[in-house]
């Protein structure tokens, strides 16, 4: 497989102002009265953050930009990380946080429940090619159709009591009794509804799907799209890693040596028994446009599947109404991907080959 290199830019491209422009109006339903708090670090080239300030300045609202240090470890040790108070007193002013940084964090919680909404362009992480990813995987797609797509895909694992997955000879099997389903398609506001969809939300559109409560997933199943762990690279394995599950808890890790040799001895020394937890969440990607790069875009990859382990007490929070306390907790989140895995819900098809069926 070729190895994918996104355009990464040494100048502003004039195409970042109108999909910028398309995210406040469309996604965020911004209005001239509003406070915007952008929050950034370095990761982020300077001029996409002016963008998204000066477009909502143009757009007549304040709008305030706030840089913070890299976080150690990216974005698997989001929930363990510690913000500095400035952050949070800025957050609390806020009508809109345009978050390129932060991701899962009590202060994100708090500024939610003072009124705030939330928009991550990058899933909670700064990215240098995040311009490149935003033009491809929202101005150069349909994400209106992506975002009804999401929500026919969420209204059926909300509607299953069942999901089986299927990668070669295994399968894992997940209960989703009493489980809602979520389109996480990035959308704040509804223009078809003319009315607010959720309060915090990340891009790049979408990868609808579940949270999972704790004690939950028993099976095998064979990771060959990403791995996300320590600590904040992205990797591909040279062939499937297999993990085993057995009642939500992750039992045996096998397959890609390399991979699974690394991956049991970061467990062993993290020494946090909550990340050996989940499935905690279960999303499908259906974004024709996005890709396998150091983006958190290989979520949205079409027909592929992204699975959460370890924290998912912070992102509950965020992303639902679901009682945080039957919500797995640990230090760490991290995250697989399956890049074609056959998918039934109860006994109907969703997902094969790289297809989904909603229909
Ligand atoms: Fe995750």
């Amino acid at each position: 497989m070729a190895s994918i290199s996104p355009d990464v830019a040494t100048r502003l491209k004039p195409d970042v102002l109108p999909v910028v422009k398309l995210i406040y109006e469309d996604l965020c339903n911004l209005q001239a009265d509003q406070n915007v708090l952008i929050i950034s670090d370095a990761r982020t080239p300077d001029y996409v953050v002016s963008v998204f300030q000066g477009m909502a300045l143009a757009m007549g609202a304040e709008a305030v930009s706030i840089e913070c240090r890299v976080p150690v470890g990216g974005a698997t040790y989001q929930p363990g990380s510690k913000w500095p108070s400035m952050l949070g007193a800025a957050a609390m002013e806020a009508d809109l946080i345009i978050d390129m940084a932060v991701g899962y964090a009590d202060f994100i919680v708090d500024a939610i429940n003072n009124g705030a909404r939330v928009l991550c362009p990058g899933d909670g992480i700064g990215g240098p090619f995040m311009d490149d990813v935003l033009i491809r995987t929202m101005l150069h797609s349909d994400i209106h159709a992506i975002r009804r797509h999401a929500d026919k895909v969420a209204q059926r694992f909300g509607d299953a009591t069942t999901c089986s997955v299927k990668t070669g000879d295994d399968e894992l099997i997940i209960d989703l009794t009493d489980v809602e389903g979520l389109p996480a398609c990035g959308f704040l506001w509804d223009p078809d509804k003319k009315d607010w969809k959720s309060s915090w939300a990340f891009l790049p559109p979408a990868q609808p799907g579940i949270l999972i409560p704790k004690g939950r997933g028993t099976g095998s199943i064979n990771v060959d799209g990403t791995l996300l762990y320590h600590p904040d690279y992205h990797e591909k394995p040279d062939s499937p890693l297999r993990l085993t599950f057995k009642d939500g808890h992750l039992e045996a890790i096998g397959g890609d040596p390399l991979l699974a040799a690394r991956l049991e001895a970061w467990l062993e020394d993290l020494g946090d028994e909550g990340a050996y937890y989940g499935p905690v969440h279960f999303n499908i990607g259906n974004n024709p446009n996005a890709l396998l790069t150091q983006s958190q875009e290989w979520e949205r990859v079409y027909g592929s599947i992204t699975c959460g382990m370890g924290d998912l007490s912070l992102l509950g929070g965020l992303l639902s109404d679901i009682d945080r306390a039957i919500l797995n907790k640990s230090s760490v989140h991290w995250d697989w991907t399956v890049l074609h895995p056959t998918i039934y819900l109860d006994d109907k098809l969703l997902a094969d080959k790289g297809r989904i069926y909603v229909d």
